[in-house]
This record gives C-alpha cells, sequence and structure tokens, in this order.
C-alpha cells in the first residue's frame, strides 16, 4: 500500500484550486436513475469514492462517460436503459453513499434491492430515517438476507409529510430525490440544509423537479410526471477549504484558496477567527492567514449545518495541537470520531478525551511519527500535523485520503510543503 511523507516546517505560500465536492457529487450523480435524460455533471473531483459510484450505476446500467478539460472533468450519466435495481454488498459496505440509490429506484422504477451498509469506523451509521421517510411515501421495505427489498406501490410513490426526528444529511437526499416522482405534494421537515443538499436541489430543478424552500430545513416537493437531463456545476467543497484554510494557519502561511466563498464555510470561518486566523475576500476566493503571530486555543462543537461541520473536526484538532491554551472540541454527530487522537498523541500532542469532548492542550512542537487512521478526515489531520512536525511523518493507509481529496499531494507541494507519495515497496 501506498504511504505519504511529509518533511515538517515548511509554510504553505501560494494558491489553491479547491475541487468540486465529493458530497454533493455523489447524490448529484444518483439523479440520473431519476430520468432517462442525460444529466452532465462539471466540475466532478477524481476521487475513489467518485469511481465507486460510478461503478455502482454502471451496474444498474447507467452509462458514464467522463471528460477532462484540462484539471476539470465533466461526467455525463444517462439512466435510460436501467438494467438491474440492485445494489450489491460489495459496493455499498465500500461507500455508504451508495443507499443514495435507494431513493431514486424506488421512485422511477417502482423497486429496488440495496445491501444495509453495516457499520462503520466512525459510528453505528444506520439508515432507519431513509427506511421509514420512504415508507411514508408508501413503499414497502422488509429488511432480509442483509439487504433492503424496496417497493413502490401501484401507481408509484405518494406525497407525505416526512418529519426527521434526527437531522441527516442522506436521508435529506434520498427522500429529496424520491419525492421529485411521487404523486402530489412531500414536505420534508427538519431536514437538512448543507450547500450540498441545495446543490442537489438545483441540479433537480434543473430536471424538471418543483422544489421550494432551499436553504432551509423545511423542504417543499411538488412530484412531477418525469424528469428531464440537465447540465449542472458541482458545488466547491467546502470541506476541502476549511482543511487547506487550516493546513495554511498551521503552518503560519499564507494561501489563496480559489473558488471558493465564505458563506459556504462562514461556521468554520468565525472559529477560525477567534482562533487567530484571518480570511480576506479575494476576486477569486478567499486569502488565508494568521492574523498576527500565535494561534490561540478556541473551543468547538460539530452540528449540522450552519454549524461547525464534523468534517472538520479532525482537522481542528491538529490545528489546536501547537495553540496557545486549552481548547475544548466536541463531537455531537458521530459516536466515534476521536480516532486521530492516539495518533496525534505519538506525535506529541497533548489531548484527553472524556466522552464526546476532547481536551487539547497546545504544545510547543510535534514530532514526526509513522501514523495510521481509519477514515478519510482523521488521515488528513495526520497530514497537517506532519506539515508542522519535526522530522518526518509517515502516513499509511493512504487509500483514505484517496476517497475525498484530490490531488492532495501535488496541491500542497505545490505550495511549498515537502511533501511526497511512496509507491507501495518503496523505502522511506
Ligand atoms: C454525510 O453522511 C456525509 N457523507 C458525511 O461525510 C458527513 O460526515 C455527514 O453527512 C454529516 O455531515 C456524504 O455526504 C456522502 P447523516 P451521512 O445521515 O448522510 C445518524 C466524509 O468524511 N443517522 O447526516 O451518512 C447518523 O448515525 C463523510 O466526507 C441515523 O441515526 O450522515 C449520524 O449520527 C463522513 N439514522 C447522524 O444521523 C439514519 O437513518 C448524521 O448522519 C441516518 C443517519
Amino acid at each position: 500500500m501506498d504511504r505519504i511523507r511529509i518533511r515538517g516546517g515548511k509554510s504553505l505560500k501560494g494558491e489553491i484550486r479547491i475541487s468540486g465536492a465529493k458530497n454533493a457529487a455523489l447524490p448529484l450523480m444518483a439523479t440520473s436513475l431519476l430520468t432517462d435524460g442525460e444529466v452532465r455533471l462539471d466540475s466532478v473531483p477524481d476521487l475513489a469514492d467518485i469511481t465507486t459510484m460510478t461503478n455502482l450505476l454502471a451496474q444498474h446500467g447507467v452509462e458514464v462517460t467522463t471528460k477532462l478539460a484540462g484539471k476539470e472533468r465533466s461526467v455525463t450519466l444517462s439512466g435510460a436503459n436501467i438494467t438491474d435495481t440492485t445494489a450489491p454488498y460489495d459496493l455499498v459496505r465500500k461507500m455508504r453513499a451508495s443507499v443514495l440509490v435507494l431513493g431514486p429506484l424506488v421512485a422511477r422504477h417502482g423497486q429496488a434491492k440495496v445491501s444495509l451498509p453495516g457499520g462503520c469506523a466512525i459510528g453505528t451509521r444506520p439508515v432507519d430515517l431513509h427506511i421509514k421517510g420512504l415508507q411514508q411515501l408508501g413503499a414497502e421495505i422488509d429488511l432480509r438476507e442483509g439487504y433492503m427489498y424496496a417497493r413502490a406501490p401501484q401507481g408509484g410513490l405518494i406525497g407525505a409529510e416526512v418529519n426527521f426526528p434526527k437531522v441527516s444529511v442522506g436521508a435529506t437526499e434520498n427522500l429529496l430525490m424520491a419525492a421529485t416522482l411521487a404523486k402530489g405534494e412531500t414536505q420534508l421537515i427538519n431536514a437538512a440544509r448543507e450547500p450540498e443538499i441545495t446543490d442537489l436541489a438545483k441540479c433537480l430543478i434543473g430536471m424538471g423537479a418543483e422544489i421550494e424552500g432551499l436553504g432551509t430545513d423545511h423542504l417543499r416537493i411538488r412530484g412531477v410526471e418525469r424528469l428531464h437531463g440537465t447540465t449542472h456545476k458541482v458545488v466547491a467543497d467546502r470541506i476541502e477549504a476549511g482543511t487547506y484554510a487550516m493546513a495554511a494557519a498551521i503552518t503560519n502561511g499564507e494561501v489563496e484558496l480559489i473558488g471558493v466563498h465564505h458563506e459556504l464555510i462562514a461556521a468554520v470561518c468565525a472559529t477560525l477567527q477567534q482562533a487567530g486566523v484571518q480570511f480576506t475576500e479575494t476576486p477569486r476566493g478567499l486569502k488565508v492567514s494568521r492574523a498576527n503571530g500565535d494561534l490561540l486555543g478556541v473551543d468547538v462543537m460539530t452540528e449540522p449545518f450552519p454549524g461547525f461541520p464534523t468534517d472538520l473536526q479532525a482537522q481542528m484538532m491538529a490545528l489546536m495541537t501547537t495553540a496557545q491554551g486549552a481548547s475544548m472540541i466536541t463531537e455531537t454527530i458521530f459516536e466515534n470520531r476521536f480516532m486521530h487522537v492516539p495518533e496525534l498523541l505519538r506525535m506529541g500532542a497533548s489531548i484527553n478525551v472524556h466522552g464526546a469532548s476532547a481536551m487539547v492542550r497546545g504544545v510547543k512542537r510535534l514530532t514526526g511519527a509513522p501514523v495510521m487512521a481509519t477514515d478519510l478526515r482523521a488521515s488528513v489531520s495526520l497530514v497537517m500535523a506532519g506539515l508542522v512536525a519535526e522530522g518526518d511523518t509517515i502516513l499509511n493507509r493512504v487509500y483514505h485520503l484517496d476517497r475525498g481529496y484530490e490531488r492532495l499531494v501535488q496541491k500542497l507541494a505545490a505550495c511549498g510543503a515537502e511533501i511526497e507519495r511512496l509507491a507501495d515497496g518503496a523505502a522511506e
């Protein structure tokens, strides 16, 4: 397996182009199951998870073509001939977002057999809200042999009022897609309002869907007979932007993030500003640097959007390891999302975990070490720590990063980081 070697101590200087968001592109790709027209998506990142979704859709019979124009990737999907409505265990266990095919398949094809995803490194992550919501739209869903067998009633799904007991990004997306083809009106109450959901809604509207309440926690969808194809540009990846903002701050550098707007990461900017990071809007994006001198410890609690995202919690913790004073970081979305802590401790950080909170006391310096992580964001937090640590950090299990950070090594190296990818078997 490949590894990444980082020699810490260089300040990041330069510009980083932010890619299209993985977590927007995945549901957007699933919209191809809702129409026999062509859905063209621009700015799709080149990531392992996108390949997994491509393979899943291809197995359903969607024709997927990818075109490269410079560094921009366009993916065109045609779901005119759906030949198979099964999402097999092997693909779903690889990537939980595979469950996003459930709603569209039941809505347009009247049936689906989708593997239950099972456990996950960051928490139990059930899909009960997806199932209950679709049942409220009239779907019959049986669970057996590890699969969800779903069937729409004769005549298709029927609009309903779905009041989510808990905010869920994936369940909101599945229900939103399904409701576009249900008869009558659906209301999604206590819906998630992450920008990736607004992006999905915009694409669906481009396909002929009738949706109101974009950006709020109350979506109203009037079902239509059929949807048509469209062209849509994937929204910028706010998590990638936040990660590189923190990488600039931890290395005391200055980086312009190209293609991202302040409002997309407002809560993150507000927290980082308290910690001594400054943001300047530029014609092309956002410039990030330290305001003056040291970083300060700040308390952070993860929340659904517009709050501080759980997908930046690990990176925030890495940032706080060398800040002045203490920082309390509380994770409220997932019950097991502190796997980076033991690895950061190995690099000299001072962190105590008490239940869902971690107390980070800033240290003068981190030292490089061989490290590994069990999920995407934990892995990138170790890269960030490696960028300021004394000596070499070797990150194992690089495939986690390949799932969600496009050209990470190249982007950081272009800003002056000493970072390289070591092919499997290469000497360190
Ligand atoms: C999405 O996952 C993201 N994935 C995650 O990004 C992100 O961490 C998460 O939202 C929260 O922002 C994609 O968009 C592909 P949820 P999702 O349903 O939709 C519980 C990354 O690193 N829940 O909003 O699976 C669940 O267990 C990833 O890019 C239920 O109880 O997250 C969790 O505690 C990781 N029942 C909470 O809700 C359900 O049926 C929020 O999960 C569904 C969820």
